[in-house]
């Protein structure tokens, strides 16, 4: 049974499978001193340049929380959205393990912009006050829209002149460099992200997520943090091995096109359907939309999907490398027969 519900409902793309079982062979060395981690780190040097760390993790709440803890001390803030991963659906992690403040921006499009993060820098020097250290953004944002290389420029910018730092959660970074048309570095290091998460587990990996350090100055704790975060895989090399698979022959586009595609036409067919409307700009994977609360119990049944918003039944579905055309036209055909019958 294929789903909305999130793209990691999602399996394993069949080129990841064959990367775990040639990694699957003889002994290797543990903890990163094997040949998949080198080469997974050439491949990501391809992309990003040489002058950059790259550490391996098991999931996405591990590489922000990481990230965060390097760039911060216990008595810092971190900026980011309201509805941020970090400040929603990571427990108290983040918190936990930096200790610091989060402070959520409200947001109706998911991103957050310089003057309102300029705004929250206050009382800087005062010992009473929680000291904002963090810009945390992400890309694609939980509502699936995508920065501008201009507008992550502009936060940067921000970050710089007030001694903070930029924080990138790239859990669906793919799909975002897909919907920008643009390599990864330009939005990234060459816009002045210091510390980005790099996910592969919505698009076709089976687990394993990178923390890139492009600020040299922060990396020097960084593996001893993680060691401390409990996020040191001993068999690293299945992490590796499917980065090396999901950065070759052009994975991570075909993967993050395709489910950006299916986005796009899944919103299309919705427009067609009077009784919903469509919330967000469909930019990246996911579409948000609301939907007559009287129907979406039957169409869950059809596609499962998850409320977003329960007052205003705004509704999120997202799209994978494996959903396929018959599946959206199959769930819009039942949603205009249920909404016929309103
Ligand atoms: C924006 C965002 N960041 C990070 C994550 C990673 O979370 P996890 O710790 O479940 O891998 C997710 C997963 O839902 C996400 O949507």
């Amino acid at each position: 049974m294929k789903s909305f519900a999130s793209d990691n409902y999602s399996g394993v793309h069949p080129e990841i499978m064959e990367a775990l079982s040639r990694a699957n062979q003889d002994h290797a060395g543990s903890y990163g001193a094997d040949n998949f981690t080198s080469k997974a780190i050439e491949k990501f040097k391809e992309y990003f340049g040489n002058d950059i760390e790259i550490f391996f993790v098991y999931n996405g709440t591990g590489a922000n929380v990481l990230g965060l803890r390097t760039l911060t001390q216990s008595f810092h803030s971190i900026i980011c959205s309201a509805l941020a991963h970090i400040n929603v659906d990571e427990s108290t992690a983040p918190e936990l393990f930096t200790g610091c403040k989060l402070i959520g921006i409200p947001t109706t499009d998911g991103k957050i912009y310089a003057d309102e993060v300029e705004r929250r820098i206050q009382r800087v020097g005062d010992q009473h006050h929680p000291q904002a250290r963090v810009i945390s953004i992400s890309q694609s944002t939980e509502y699936s829209t995508v920065y501008t290389t201009d507008e992550i420029k502009a936060l940067s910018s921000i970050a710089k002149k007030n001694n903070l730092y930029l924080h990138m959660d790239g859990a669906r970074i793919s799909n975002a460099a897909v919907s920008l048309g643009k390599d990864f570095a330009a939005f990234t290091k060459d816009a002045g992200v210091d510390i980005l998460s790099f996910g592969g587990t919505k698009n076709g990996m089976m687990f394993g997520e990178a923390v890139i350090v492009f600020n040299p100055e922060l990396s020097q704790y960084f593996s001893y943090i993680r060691k401390q975060g409990m996020q040191l895989h001993s068999k690293m090399r299945f992490i590796s091995a499917q980065f090396e698979a999901l950065l070759s022959n052009d994975l991570w586009k075909r993967n993050a096109t395709h489910a950006n595609a299916m986005a796009k036409k899944l919103e299309q067919e919705l427009m067609q359907v009077p009784q919903i409307k469509i919330t967000q700009s469909v930019d990246g994977n996911g579409v948000f939309a609301i939907i007559p609360k009287q129907i979406t119990e039957a169409l869950q049944h059809e596609m499962h999907f998850y409320v977003w918003n329960d007052s205003t039944n705004e509704c999120r579905l997202m799209c994978s490398f494996d959903t396929k055309e018959e599946e959206i036209e199959r769930f819009v055909a039942k949603a205009k027969a249920l909404c016929s019958a309103l």
